[in-house]
C-alpha cells in the first residue's frame, strides 16, 4: 500500500474513532478530493498532519465537518419518519391538547419547521401551533425566514400539500405567509445556550452526529428537561439513541422517544 493510501485510510479510522462519522461509507474518490483539497487549503502536506490539528482547533474541525457533511435541508427528509409522526406519534401526543408547541433545533434553512408546521396544521389550526426554530448559523437563518426554495428542496413533498402552502415564482417556490407566521426564528447554540420549556415536540435531526459522546449526553439531557412531562424528542435516521432510559426517555417508535418517569 502507497504512503498516500496509508495516511487516507488512517484518517480515516481516525476520524471515526473521534466523530463517529465514518468516511468510507461516503463515496470515496469524491470525499478525498474534496477533502484534500481542504488539507491542501490549510497548508498540510498529510492527513496524518491535519488529523493533529483537527483534533486541538474546533473551527478547524467545524469547517471539517461542514465539508463531510452535506449541509443541506429538504422538506419531509426521510419521508416515512414523517408519515409516522403524522400517523402515529402526533395524534398519541396530542390526545387533550388544544395546542402543540414544538422546537426545530438545528433547523438550517427551515425546511424542517415550515415541514412540522405543515404536518401540526393538519391537528390544529395555525393559531394554535406555536413552533421555535433555532440554529447556531445566523446565515441559515435569514433564509429560513425568507422561505424561497428550489424545486430540490420540494421534491418529498406531497402533491397535495404542495399546493395548499407554496407559490411558484419563476423557478423558485416560496412558502406560504400564514405557515411562516407560526414560527418563530432564533438564533441558538446547542452546545452552549440555555435551553427553552416546555414543548411537546421537540425535532432534532442530522446534528448530533457532528458532537462527541458527552456533549451529546449533555443535550439529550437537556431536551429532556425542555419537554412537557409526556413530551416527545425526534432524531435523525443515523440518530438512534443508545441507552435512552439513561437520559429519562422511553422509545416510542425508532427515532422517536418519549419522557417519562422511571
Ligand atoms: C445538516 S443540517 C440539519 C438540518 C435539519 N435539521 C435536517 O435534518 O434537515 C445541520 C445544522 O446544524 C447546525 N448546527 C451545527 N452546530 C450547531 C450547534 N452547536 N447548535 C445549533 N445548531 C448547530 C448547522 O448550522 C446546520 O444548519
Amino acid at each position: 500500500m502507497s504512503n498516500e493510501v496509508e495516511d487516507y485510510q488512517q484518517f480515516v479510522k481516525k476520524i471515526y474513532s473521534k466523530t463517529g462519522i465514518d468516511l468510507s461509507l461516503y463515496k470515496e474518490v469524491q470525499m478525498k478530493r474534496r477533502l484534500t483539497s481542504l488539507r491542501n487549503k490549510r497548508e498540510y502536506a498529510s492527513f496524518a498532519l491535519y488529523y493533529n490539528a483537527l483534533i486541538k482547533d474546533q473551527e478547524l474541525l467545524r469547517e471539517f465537518l461542514d465539508k463531510v457533511t452535506i449541509n443541506v435541508s429538504e422538506f419531509y427528509r426521510n419521508g416515512s419518519r414523517w408519515k409516522i409522526l403524522q400517523e402515529k406519534i402526533i395524534p398519541n401526543l396530542i390526545a387533550n391538547k388544544k395546542k402543540i408547541k414544538i422546537w426545530s433545533a438545528a433547523c438550517s434553512t427551515g425546511e424542517e419547521p415550515y415541514t412540522l408546521a405543515m404536518v401540526a396544521n393538519q391537528f390544529f389550526d395555525l393559531n394554535q401551533i406555536e413552533i421555535i426554530a433555532t440554529d447556531i448559523d445566523s446565515n441559515v437563518l435569514a433564509r429560513a425566514k425568507q422561505g424561497l426554495y428550489n424545486e430540490r428542496a420540494l421534491q418529498e413533498v406531497p402533491a397535495d400539500i404542495k399546493k395548499k402552502y407554496f407559490t411558484q415564482e419563476g423557478t423558485s417556490f416560496k412558502v406560504d405567509e400564514k405557515l411562516k407566521e407560526c414560527i418563530k426564528f432564533k438564533k441558538h447554540n446547542l452546545l452552549a445556550d440555555t435551553y427553552p420549556k416546555d414543548f411537546d415536540l421537540i425535532v432534532c435531526r442530522n446534528v448530533l452526529i457532528y458532537f462527541t459522546e458527552d456533549a451529546k449526553s449533555k443535550i439529550y439531557h437537556n431536551f429532556n428537561q425542555a419537554l412537557v412531562s409526556d413530551g416527545v424528542f425526534f432524531v435523525g435516521s443515523t440518530e438512534q439513541i443508545f441507552n435512552p432510559e439513561k437520559y429519562g426517555f422511553k422509545v416510542l417508535d425508532t427515532f422517536f422517544y418519549q419522557k417519562s418517569n422511571f
